[in-house]
């Protein structure tokens, strides 16, 4: 008999190990992150005593996000991922979210369809080197006081404000953010999260008016970045980025579909997600 429980700190060796056969590369810290954001919506499934499964969630306001759906191998086709999802989703709506989002496997998309979740687009994980090169002058490292007009440029393309996301990336030693602007203000911005050896770019967003300079953002960023392996998750459609990535060697891992239930977001910027469980 299945059933969901909320996930604790004391179960986060079972989430690493669980994940670590997908190779998600999560750690603690990730589950824990996942937790500090949304602390009631992270969970564990069980069959009997028996610990299965996990997912996680994270709302913001009207756009909720689904992540790190996973059953043990052992268990799966018998129904316990569907338990998962649905409490998952009933979480979400409990918080007065109106659309999920989530990033699936290709392969995963008719198991979501059964839940009301319909293809938007397809993203690509990327994954390459950080390099220098030169970049345009209406790039800056974005500052503390930045913070407000950054939380505001990515709800207009979120759909939702993910201030508290934000509050957690910006201005927290180790990461980077940088922005784009004219005379009239932000056109964009782009922030990675920075561990040892590694990164990950996202979000960025920038208005698409803003053509090539979209590549100045990240060139910025991934200047800064150099020699890191980086990783990203970008749309298939913002061909601006996947060519300029390519050119430097940056190799697809692996395709995703967006997917939403309920009112699709759509928008008009170039856009690299944030993590694949947070929209
Ligand atoms: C996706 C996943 C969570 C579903 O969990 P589950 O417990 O197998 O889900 P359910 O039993 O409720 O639904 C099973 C569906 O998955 C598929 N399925 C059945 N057996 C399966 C198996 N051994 N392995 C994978 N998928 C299977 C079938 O489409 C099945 O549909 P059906 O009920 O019409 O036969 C699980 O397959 C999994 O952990 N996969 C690896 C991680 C993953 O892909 N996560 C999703 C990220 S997008």
């Amino acid at each position: 008999m299945f059933h969901v429980e909320k996930l604790r700190e004391e179960d986060f060796e079972f989430a690493v190990h669980l994940t670590d056969t997908m190779n998600w590369d999560l750690v603690k810290e990730d589950f824990e992150f996942a937790m500090k954001l949304e602390p009631d919506g992270c969970f564990l499934l069980f069959s009997d005593s028996e610990k299965i499964g996990l997912a996680t969630t994270a709302s913001f306001g009207r756009i909720g996000w689904l992540g790190n759906v996973i059953v043990d191998e052992r268990h799966r086709g018998g129904g316990g991922g569907s338990v998962l999802v649905e409490h998952s989703i009933q979480y979400l709506k409990s918080k007065n979210v109106e659309t999920i989002g989530l990033y699936g496997y290709i392969e995963r998309i008719p198991f979501y369809m059964r839940y009301g979740f319909r293809y938007d687009s397809e993203f690509v994980l990327l994954k390459g080197k950080g390099f220098s090169s030169q970049t345009g002058s209406h790039v800056r490292e974005a500052e503390k006081e930045d913070r407000r007009e950054i939380v505001e440029l990515d709800s207009l393309c979120f759909g939702a404000s993910r201030k508290k996301l934000f509050d957690h990336l910006i201005g927290i030693s180790g990461n980077i953010c940088y922005i784009l602007e004219d005379n009239k203000g932000m056109l964009g911005f782009a922030a990675a999260k920075v561990y040892n050896e590694s990164a990950e770019i996202g979000p960025l967003v920038c208005r698409r008016e803003c053509g090539d300079a979209v590549s100045d953002l990240l060139r910025a960023i991934l200047g800064k970045l150099k020699d890191l392996d980086v990783l990203l998750c970008v749309g298939r459609k913002d061909s601006e980025i996947m060519i300029n990535l390519k050119l430097h060697r940056f190799r697809e891992e692996f395709p995703l579909a967006r997917m939403f239930q309920g009112p699709p977001v759509s928008n008009n910027y170039f856009y690299v997600a944030e993590s694949l469980e947070r929209g």
